[in-house]
Formats: C-alpha cells, structure tokens, sequence
C-alpha cells in the first residue's frame, strides 16, 4: 500500500502526520528513486533485512530490474541511490553482493513512528484505503450437539480472524451457520417418535397449540443423534423415513416446525453456553433454516436460467471447469422428493448475505474434509450470478487436534471430549501450574480462580493458534500450560510484569513522556519490532494466518526481555530518560494486549 505525501509533515519530510506503515514509507521512497531513473516502482519493495546483523531492511529490485533491462545489478542499485533525495530517514544505504540494498534507518525516524504509534489508539495501524464487509462463518455446529473437541478449531481460528478483521477497520459479521435445516433435523424427529410416539407433534389431527417446554434436553438430543445415525446407516427403511421427514419439515408440517423450534431453542442455549465459556461470541446466529423462504425462487431462477438440470429426479448444477486435474462432482441442489439440502442452503446463504449484509468477502472457517463441498458451492455461486466476482468466497481450510498417538484426539476411554470437559482439563492443568510456580497463590481464592481459567484458556487457544491452521497438531496440555517457550501463558506472564513495572512506577510517581531515540541495541531492537505491527496484522489477515501473530507477540516479548535486562528504568537518574522508557513499556503492554485479545486470549491484572 503507498500513502500520498500529504501524509507528511514540512519538518525534512520525517515526521508522519497521520499512523502509517514503516514499511511502505520505505517502499514508496524506494519506488520513487526506481522510478526517477526509469525503473518499474513495484521492484522498489523493501523488506526486512535476512541478515538483522548486517541492515535492518533491504531491497532486492536491482535483481528483478537486472533482468528485465539486461543491465548489471550493482548498477542500477548504485543509480537507486543516488535518486533517493531524501536522505534523512537513512543512517546508512550500501550496495551488498551482487546488488542488494542494506539499509540502517535514522533514529529519529525510527522513533517518529514509535511515538505516533504511542499517541494511536489503534497502534499506528492505518485504516483500510477500501473497507470490506466481512462475513466470517465459523462455529457451524449442527443442532443437536453439545460442543466437542471436533468443534474447538473452527470456533478460536473464527473468532481470531473475526477480531483480526475487526480491528483493522473492516465492517465484519461472524456467523455461526447453524446446521438446523437438513437430514440431522429428520433424523431426530423420527429417533423422538420412537421412543416416544404419542407426542402430539406426531399426530396430524392434532390441532394445538403445542406444549412450550421442550420434549427433550441437550443432552437427550446429544445422545439420541448418534444413536439414530447409526440406525439409518444400517437400516434402509430409516434412512428413508429420516428423509421422508425432512422433506415434511421443509413442507412446514406444524407439528414438525413446533418441534423444530424446541430442538433449536435447546441447541442454541446450550452451546451459547459453550461458546460464552470459550470467549467466543456471533454477531448472528443464522442458520440453514434462515435461508429456508429463498429457496424455491433461488431453485426456480436456477431452472430458467439453465444452470440447474434434472438428474434422476434430482436438480444439480454441474460445476466442471475445462483445466480441472480431477473430476468435481456435481452439486446436488435438490434431491428427487424436491428436499434441500446442505449445499442448497449454503448456496442460499451466500445469496442472504450479499443481499441483505453487503458482504464482499465471505470466509469459511470450516475443516479441511470440507473442501470439495466447499469448491462446488462458490462454482455455482459464481455460475448462477449469485456472487459476482468482486466478491471474495473462500474455504479457510483446517485440520485436526490429534492425541499423542497422532490420531484425532480421544478421551481416554475412546470417547470424543466434550467442549466443557476440554475447558475442565485445561483449567485444572493451570492451577496445578500455578501452584508449583507459586504464582498468584497468595491471592483471594476467587481470583486466583479466575485466574486459572485465564491461564488455561490461554494455553487451549495459543496452542492451537500458534501451528499453521492447515496442519494438524498434536494436544500437548504439558507443553501448552508451560509459563516458559512459546505459550499463552508465558506471554501472559510477560504482560503481567509489564504491568507491575508501570504499577511500581505510579505508585513512585513517575509519569511516562515522549519517547526517545533509543540508547542501545536493545531498545532499538525492540521499537524496530514494535514498528512492524502494521503489516504482521495485515500478513495474517492475507493469509487468513492467526499463527504469524503468534509469532510476532513472542518475539515482541523477547525482544523487551532484552531492552529491560538493559535498561534499568526505574533506578534511571536521568528522568526524560525514564520518562521515555516508561512510554515504551506501556506501548509494548498495550501491543501485546492487542495482539493477545486478537487471539481471544484474556490478561490478568497480576498473577
Ligand atoms: N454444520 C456444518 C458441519 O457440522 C458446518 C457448517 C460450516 N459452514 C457452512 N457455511 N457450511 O459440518
């Protein structure tokens, strides 16, 4: 992204006037000189430097242009540089090896960007040049369940990039997409009729009204949908009279719709407990059912227009394209009875919200066996003109939580793990760690409980956050509770000091002040990290990537590690000194914050 040069002041050009990246700064100038001398500006990208003990940033264009123009590399560089006018903002430019550009900033400019990134609520971090309204569809558990293992990664990798987006100025939703529509809904009706007949919600004749209180619990409903699935997988006869029912309850059969209400209700209380124990919240809770006064206009359209066709009874849309490597089925829109199914709600969904939201960007945060019903919604999506291509419709892709036996992780006895147990384990794993550190153990019980929770909360969710969310990982509870490597509760810990630095600083009376040019390697070290917060969090937005903010919060805290092992600050005699690393600290806690609450992880106070 390039910024106008409005954003800069009078004073050498060296201040920014309004939160802006360091690193476009670089590459603006350096694509201006590439341009002064005849060059394509997109070759003057600057980027950290690979040898942080040579440079701190460098520039490789001279290579790229070399070769477009034939001419030799070193001297196009030298060229660069001379067309860089502006030499304030550099302590050093020197051409290395065959061509790259090492470049040393100037304190002052360093620190500009440290104290407009001090005085920024928003960290120095630019508002989008075009804000995007974005759906993140995360969660998606089918009514009927309790929440369990299986559904921890879509709900913390959701609720990150849905944070993530938030604060980088875009308009977001987070979506749960509640399955509540198609053949689970059917099967647990014909399961309840079986074990219970004589409900009135079976009876056609009967005439209401309906009981209000739910004929089943979550947990009935947990237990009675495994039950019937396996039935219906081994009986045909069930498997069509789950159908049968599905199809009457899209036909809005009253007792059918009565009961759906009761095992939506139930579903969404308790796994809105679930979800509220884990810090994860939905801006909407829509679901298939949503959808549901769409389809047969979207179905009909799709019919007129040729891009649904009559299969066996069915309608599917086909969704080949010519340079396809395998085959893509294709998508079932409705089956033979004229029922919906999920990929026709989905279909529908992306329709609702692109017309009723505005969406621009859809993200599925959903498992990576979801893939191919993933490709062949957004084919037809794009077939039928439901989602024009200015709009963005992408599959964010995971895997699995695996035990130590690297399969998908089991309780003990082979069981799935329920979400609240999940949260017990990780909890109880925190206060016994607690414990032998003898951390927060002199606190009231209540907040060292509190505390606990933070703490184990931390280790589930910066676990998981912190491997690539394509790869499977292995659960290691000892590893992540750990208050040493890279863990939720060492970062934690590490806020927690920041914290107690500023406290003993108040309670002695000293005031932060404007920053400084740093005095040594290490407090230069750590603003050239803190700098950087602009385009880490644009990073892991491109890449729908919660591990690289993992990544950057446990350098940010080793890096300030280091400055304060090298600074004393609060025995420091000269007071505008103190003053500025007193501001430092506060913005390194408060980046760190960020970033934590970024990855839905919660600070304690003090521990
Ligand atoms: N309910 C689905 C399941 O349990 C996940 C929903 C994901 N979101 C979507 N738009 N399909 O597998």
């Amino acid at each position: 992204m390039l910024y106008p040069l409005s954003y800069w002041g009078k004073a050498g050009g060296l201040y920014p006037q309004a939160p802006m990246s360091l690193l476009s700064d670089l590459s603006r100038r350096f694509g201006d000189a590439y341009e002064a001398v005849g060059l394509d500006r997109a070759v003057g990208e600057v980027v950290p430097s690979q040898r942080p003990d040579l440079a701190q940033y460098q520039n490789n264009g001279a290579m790229g242009a070399a070769k477009a123009t034939g001419r030799a590399p070193r001297e196009i560089a030298e060229a660069v540089l001379g067309a860089i006018e502006d030499r304030a903002p550099f302590d050093e430019l020197s051409i290395a090896g065959p061509g790259f550009v090492n470049i040393t900033l100037a304190d002052n400019y360093l620190v500009a960007f440290v104290n407009v990134m001090e005085d920024d609520p928003r960290l120095g971090v630019p508002m989008p040049a075009e804000p995007q309204t974005v759906i993140v569809d995360y969660g998606g558990p089918n009514m009927s369940k309790a929440l369990h293992v299986g559904h921890l990664r879509a709900a913390i990798i959701g609720e990150s990039l849905k944070r993530l987006f938030r604060f980088l100025g875009h308009d977001v939703y987070g979506d749960i997409h509640m399955g509540d529509w198609g053949l689970p809904v059917g099967q647990l009706i014909i399961e309840l009729e079986r074990r219970n007949p004589d409900l009135p919600y079976f009876d056609v004749s009967f005439e209401g009204p309906y009981p209000d209180e739910s004929p089943v619990t979550l947990d009935d409903l947990s237990e009675m949908y495994p039950a019937v699935v396996a039935r219906c997988k081994d009986d045909p006869e069930e498997a069509e009279r789950a159908r049968q029912a599905t199809f009457e309850l899209q036909q809005e059969r009253p007792g059918y719709r009565a009961l759906w209400k009761h095992f939506h209700d139930t579903s969404v209380a308790g796994q809105r407990k679930d979800f509220d124990s884990l810090g994860v919240e939905f801006d909407l809770y829509w679901g298939e059912s949503t959808v549901q006064g769409r389809l047969g206009a979207m179905i009909g359209r799709l019919l007129e227009d040729g891009v649904a066709e009559e299969s066996h009874g069915a309608l599917i849309v086909t969704v080949t394209e010519p340079d396809d490597a395998r085959e893509v089925p294709p998508l079932l829109l409705t089956r033979s009875d004229g029922s919906a199914l999920y990929s026709t709600t989905d279909l529908a969904t992306v329709e609702a919200r692109i017309e009723e939201l505005g969406a621009t960007e859809i993200l599925y945060v959903v498992d990576n066996r979801q893939s191919l019903h993933f490709e062949q919604v957004f084919r037809a999506a794009r077939k039928a003109g439901i989602a024009p291509k200015t709009v963005t419709l992408e599959h964010v892709a995971f895997g699995t939580v695996n035990g130590p036996d690297g399969k998908p992780f089991k309780t003990r006895e082979g069981g799935v793990l329920q979400l609240e147990d999940l949260i017990a384990l990780v909890t109880d794993a925190a206060r016994s760690r607690l414990a032998e550190a003898d951390i927060a153990q002199e606190y009231p019980p209540q907040e060292r409980e509190r505390i606990a929770t933070q703490v184990g909360l931390a280790a589930l969710k910066f676990g998981d956050l912190s491997n690539h969310r394509t790869s499977n990982y292995v659960f290691d509870l000892d590893r992540f509770t750990s208050f040493e490597g890279k863990t939720g509760p060492y970062l934690q810990y590490g806020s927690v000091r920041m914290q107690s630095i500023l406290r003993n600083a108040r309670e002695r009376g000293l005031d932060p002040g404007s920053i400084l040019v740093p005095v040594n390697g290490e407090e230069r070290g750590l603003m050239l990290r803190l700098v950087r917060l602009p385009d880490v969090l644009a990073r892991a937005a491109a890449m729908r990537a919660p591990n690289v903010l993992t990544e950057y919060a446990y350098e940010l805290v080793g890096d300030f590690n280091r400055f304060y092992d090298a600074n004393h600050i609060l025995s420091e005699t000269d007071s505008e000194r103190q003053a500025s690393w007193l501001s430092l600290v506060d913005l390194v806690l408060r980046t760190l914050v960020r970033l934590l609450s970024l990855l839905g992880i919660e600070v304690p106070q003090r521990m």
